[in-house]
């Protein structure tokens, strides 16, 4: 097939580019930065620069591209974590998931009807009501009244677009892996990255690896709806937390209360780590039979920081 990843050169495009040349596809991917090209053509593909937030610019890359399928791993999200103002931070990230994502379909309705799979997220951000570990029946949690919130609806466009142009919405879970993980773990070496409370809150986590490989999937089988991309151990921040700093070598997390951290770290991430729902993964296994090479987060954070 001929694939276009827009967002090729981010954490996992690096990793999902390689694993599309080696199952025979032919790969444009795209930069927004010119000196990533060459890095881009080492991992074997036709690359691209392309801004996602200009209708042109994707119209042009789209056009050049004769693509069976789009992929959208656009983000921007890297720097110093402020889930405080999750709104600013997320600021660009949420215009790739929402102008993005329209210029990109946009685009693909242009040139040829390509099928798309997009990157949505499921991480902790199930639906807080009932059971911890939710399916791609249960809604997401839009973190009404919270920074969360614009975030979130993001996240919902990107779903609802992608699935009424007959695409898929891969629900990753945390990302770890190369690179995937630095901007958490510098804060948790800092010890600025406490257990709240009875750290209760459940998170779902997937290797780069994994991630890549269930979008590969979904790409060859043209997957359609929302599948959740996580491995198979949902965890509450009590286990996974500690064992986290752990494996980079940190000392343990400290422990404050709700309402301190509710002060210093504001309302989402209270939430987050006491009433996070995460995600199962059997619709992935069952119908793109998705294998896992990390089925758990606690091998995978000992080979990757170990
Ligand atoms: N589910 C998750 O847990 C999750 C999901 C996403 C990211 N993250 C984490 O966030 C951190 C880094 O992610 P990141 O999003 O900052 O970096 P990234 O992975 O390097 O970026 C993703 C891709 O988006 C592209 N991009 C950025 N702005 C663009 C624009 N205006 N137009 C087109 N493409 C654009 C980047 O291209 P350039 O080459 O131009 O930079 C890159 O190819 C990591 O810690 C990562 O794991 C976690």
């Amino acid at each position: 097939m001929r694939v276009f990843v827009a967002g090729g050169s981010g954490v996992l495009g690096r990793r999902l580019v390689p694993q599309l040349v080696e199952r025979g596809h032919q790969v444009t991917a795209t930069t927004t930065d010119e000196s990533k090209l060459g890095m881009l053509k080492e991992l074997g593909a036709d690359a691209v620069v392309m801004d996602g937030l200009d209708a042109a610019s994707v119209d042009e890359a789209v056009a050049g591209a004769h693509a069976d399928a789009i992929v959208h791993q656009m983000t921007a999200i890297a720097g110093k974590p402020d889930i405080k103002h999750m709104d600013k931070w997320f600021a660009t990230t949420n215009r790739l998931r929402t102008e993005g994502t329209d210029h990109l379909l946009a685009a693909a309705a242009r040139h040829g009807s390509p099928h798309v799979v997009a990157q949505s997220y499921g991480n902790w951000n199930g639906i807080r009501e009932g059971g911890w570990i939710k399916t791609e029946d249960d809604p997401l949690d839009l973190f009404e009244g919270t920074p969360a919130n614009v975030g979130m609806r993001a996240i919902a466009h990107v779903e609802e677009s992608v699935l009424a142009a007959g695409g898929a919405a891969l629900r990753y879970g945390g990302l770890y892996g190369p690179g995937a993980t630095d901007d958490q773990v510098t804060l948790i070496r800092k010890r600025q990255f406490p257990l709240v409370g009875r750290s209760n809150g459940y998170s779902s986590w997937v290797h780069l690896d994994d991630a890549a490989g269930a979008t590969v999937l979904a790409v060859e089988q043209q997957a359609r709806g929302v599948y959740n991309v996580v491995d198979d151990e949902p965890a509450p921040a009590s286990e996974w937390l500690p064992y986290l700093a752990k494996c980079a070598g940190a000392k343990p997390p400290m422990r404050v209360p709700v309402w301190v951290a509710r002060l210093m770290a504001g309302d989402v991430a209270v939430a987050m780590m006491t009433e996070g729902r995460a995600f199962s993964n059997a619709k992935a296994k069952r119908e793109l039979g998705w294998r896992l090479r990390y089925p758990s987060w606690r091998q995978g954070f000992a080979e990757d920081l170990g």
